[in-house]
């Protein structure tokens, strides 16, 4: 038994924050982002992050030409959750209408996506459920301290889904290695996140960020290139036999040296980091349905996936697509309007911040 990728669906939020924009609040330059990361613009959402998962779950659904009552698994892939408690998975269960669904949260930080559709695809292998919706969306705006020119340019906001199928023909995700580097978990951490925060008279969410980027970069490339090889030797698959690279968005440089290693020419891999930036968990999701909308996924075609994220987590993932590129249908979800900037949206999270998360990882600090 396999797990088809079936359906796919994005939902990017529309406003726009440019490096020309950044420039007018940090001191920094679209210069510098664009030659140090490729990035020159991400998008900053107006909704909360359910409103951004929902719209891409009924695109995706749409495009398997599946009802969302037929759902037997939901995967929620994110670290940005807007609530822990209920999870995410279960509030898009209840608007989808699929009832009979389990529904369940996955944290990797920006390999969420990817572990996700790992597990749905080993459920749907061992006839848990027959079918999934495996979802990678994230709302990083909120938790971003927007006065830290070292991370504040470098991520957006997003969110992507896809269904998966339980199909005869070996096809969908055929083998992966899933990895972390434990001992480097403190060169990513986002203070001001999680329970060591709550009730201790901070607000939960005003955060700042501990990042060792040059450190991060060793790490992903390392992790990224390590795995892909990995998971192509375990189905027997060479370099060449690789059409199409979908990997993690972080910055154009980590990928450029992961193709190099992985010895996939940069025609081969699909570059989407210099409109969004880092989307964590939906960079892989929003990445391959655009490579499905620009022609760039053959029928039959292996596809490569690898990622890395907070944790440090990594992973590969090598994916043989189906015979369908096209979608069975589309849906008419569509987020609320915004009349607001990316600037004024990001202002708002500006205009809140008032005591920064203190350094620590002590739990009772
Ligand atoms: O999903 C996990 C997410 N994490 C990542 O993907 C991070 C991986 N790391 C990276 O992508 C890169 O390390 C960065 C893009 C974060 C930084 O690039 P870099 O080439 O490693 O730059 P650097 O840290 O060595 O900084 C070079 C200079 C420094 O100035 P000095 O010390 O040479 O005077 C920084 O202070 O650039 C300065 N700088 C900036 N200048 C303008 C750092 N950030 C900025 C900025 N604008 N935003």
């Amino acid at each position: 038994m396999h797990a088809a990728i079936t359906g796919w669906g994005k939902c990017l939020p529309p406003a726009v924050l440019s490096n020309r924009d950044l420039s007018t609040i940090l001191d920094t330059s679209d210069e510098w982002i664009v030659a140090r990361t490729g990035i020159r613009e991400r998008r900053i959402s107006h909704v909360p992050l359910g409103e951004l998962a929902y719209v891409a779950a009924m695109r995706a659904l749409a495009c398997a030409g599946l009802d969302g009552g037929r759902i037997e698994l939901i995967v929620f892939g994110s670290c940005s959750y807007d609530d822990q408690v209920p999870n995410m998975a279960s509030g898009i269960q209840l608007r989808i209408g699929a009832q009979e669904a389990a529904a369940y949260d996955i944290n990797t930080a920006c390999t969420s996506f990817l572990y996700g559709l790992s597990t749905a695809t080993a459920l749907i292998r061992t006839g848990v459920v027959r079918n999934a919706l495996v979802i990678g969306a994230e709302l990083i705006s909120p938790f971003m301290d927007w006065g830290d020119r070292d991370v504040a340019v470098l991520f957006g906001d997003g969110a992507a889904a896809v269904v998966l199928e339980a199909s005869a023909r070996a096809e969908g995700l055929l083998a992966e290695k899933l990895g972390c580097y434990g001992e480097a978990r403190e060169i990513l951490r986002v203070h001001g996140m999680g329970g060591r925060y709550a009730n201790r008279g901070m607000l939960y969410g005003i955060t700042r960020w501990q990042f060792e980027g040059q450190e991060i970069f060793k790490r992903a490339v390392q992790g990224m290139s390590g795995a892909s090889a990995e998971a192509l030797a375990r189905i027997g698959a060479r370099p060449q036999d690789v059409e199409l690279v979908v990997p993690h968005q972080a910055n154009l440089r980590i990928i450029e040296a992961v193709a190099k290693r992985v010895h996939v020419p940069m025609e081969r891999v699909f570059v989407t980091v210099q409109r969004y930036g880092n989307m964590s968990a939906a960079t892989v999701p929003v990445a391959l349905c655009e490579a499905l909308e620009e022609g760039r996924v053959r029928a039959g075609a292996l596809l490569l996936m690898p990622g890395f994220g907070g944790g440090l987590s990594f992973c590969a993932h090598a994916v043989r697509w189906g015979e369908r590129t096209t979608a069975l249908g589309a849906s008419s979800a569509e987020l609320p309007p915004n009349e607001r900037s990316a600037l004024e949206l990001i202002r708002d999270c500006l205009a809140r911040k008032t005591r920064p998360a203190p350094a620590t990882t002590e739990p009772f600090a």
